[in-house]
């Protein structure tokens, strides 16, 4: 074919936010070096890759960490000023960045920014001798912030800036970002869910009320938003509900002070072996009343796993019409009820353990309620 017959490839093509998935999510914290070494030792991660004074940054010192293909960073102000200190200040340790993977971070950021996305860090290179990563960064709830991550042929073991440390932890068969769930004010849900949709193509995946969420005293409603390729990222986003008491979801936008990320829900490959690791290495989870095991084999049906080890383990389960899954949280990761994590392992099921709801609302109202905050 001689040229100029040839269709033009290289012509513009209006194109969807191509999101891959989640590429890390970095925490801000009081003390980096030390949530490092407990999420090596208590949750299994290794830290493969460090920035601070001894690779030239005067402000911050960061750890990130992996497991399967979950990356999490840890970053610490070395400063009383500035946007690390300023947010540990006021939230206390948490979640800062929700990275995503993308094929064209430059693009991704002038679509997000043109469909109303407002502007953190307009798009830039980072580069060091191991290659080069373009990064952009907008903001979204709160003092939460998107970073996009295009990292074609970057050989380092994180970003450009970061020297590789490896620091092996034991594994907890964790590797995978299932979801992550964000809080919200009362009558924001909505607008953070069209937000989503409008910025991202975010659809709504599933939906929950206070008829599906809620005890005598608290309640939340939850929408489900789900994008990228394949559908690879999933925010549930929850507001509080009127209830008796105080919700949940209040108490942890009184002590974060205003919206942030409430859990990270990682996937195990073997949730029984993983918490069993997990709760040996001082993991702390939340546990469900005994009534729940009791009711258990006749609400999900037969599983593939022995009961009584759930029940030791204080594992949850809950089943839709494609198959079942198993579940656990934990408490507060920080001292402040903020952010917690979550260990999921899908057999089929699409859903969020909305039968498990009831039992572990009951189980986070004691906890609200030893804190004096029901
Ligand atoms: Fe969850």
């Amino acid at each position: 074919m001689k040229a100029g017959t040839e269709p033009d490839l290289a012509a513009p093509e209006y194109r969807e936010t191509s999101l891959e998935g989640v590429d890390h999510i970095e925490f801000f914290v009081g003390n980096a070096r030390q949530a490092a070494h407990f999420y090596r030792t208590a949750f299994g991660f290794d830290v493969v890759a460090y920035q601070g004074p001894e690779t030239g940054v005067r402000d911050r010192a960061s750890y990130a960490l992996r497991q399967g293909d979950v990356t999490l960073v840890m970053t610490a102000p070395l400063t009383p000023d500035g946007e690390i200190a300023d947010h540990v200040r006021l939230h206390g340790d948490g979640v800062r960045t929700l990275a995503f993977t993308v094929d064209d971070a430059f693009a991704a950021f002038q679509d997000a920014v043109s469909r109303g996305a407002r502007p953190v860090a307009e798009p830039h290179v980072l580069e060091d001798q191991r290659g080069a990563v373009r990064l952009a960064t907008v903001r979204t709830f709160g003092d939460t912030v998107h970073t996009f991550v295009e990292r074609a042929e970057y050989g380092g073991s994180f970003l450009p800036g970061y020297r590789d440390e490896f620091k092996g932890g034991a594994g907890a068969g964790l590797r995978l970002v299932d979801h992550c769930v964000c809080n919200v004010e009362l009558t924001r849900m909505d607008e953070w869910v069209s937000w989503y949709n409008r910025v991202f193509g975010f659809d709504v995946f599933q939906e929950f009320d206070e008829s599906d969420i809620a005890t005598q005293y608290s309640a939340l409603r939850s929408k489900v938003v789900r994008g990228g390729r394949e559908g690879r990222v999933t925010f549930p986003i929850n507001e509080p509900a009127k209830g008796l008491r105080k919700s949940q979801i209040d108490e942890y936008l009184d002590y974060y002070h205003g919206p942030g990320v409430q859990h990270i829900a990682l996937q195990s490959e073997d949730i029984v072996e993983s918490v069993d690791w997990l709760r040996r290495q001082g993991a702390e989870f939340l546990r469900a009343p005994d009534s729940y095991y009791e009711s258990l084999p006749e609400r999900v049906g037969p599983i593939d796993e022995d009961m009584q080890r759930l029940r030791e383990l204080n594992i949850l389960v809950d089943r839709d019409e494609h198959g079942y899954l198993l579940q656990i949280f934990t408490r507060p990761v920080e001292d402040r009820p903020t952010l917690f994590f979550e260990v999921i392992q899908r057999k089929g099921c699409r859903g969020f353990g909305k039968g498990n709801f009831q039992a572990l609302f009951q189980a986070i109202e004691r906890e609200q309620e030893a804190r004096g905050n029901l």
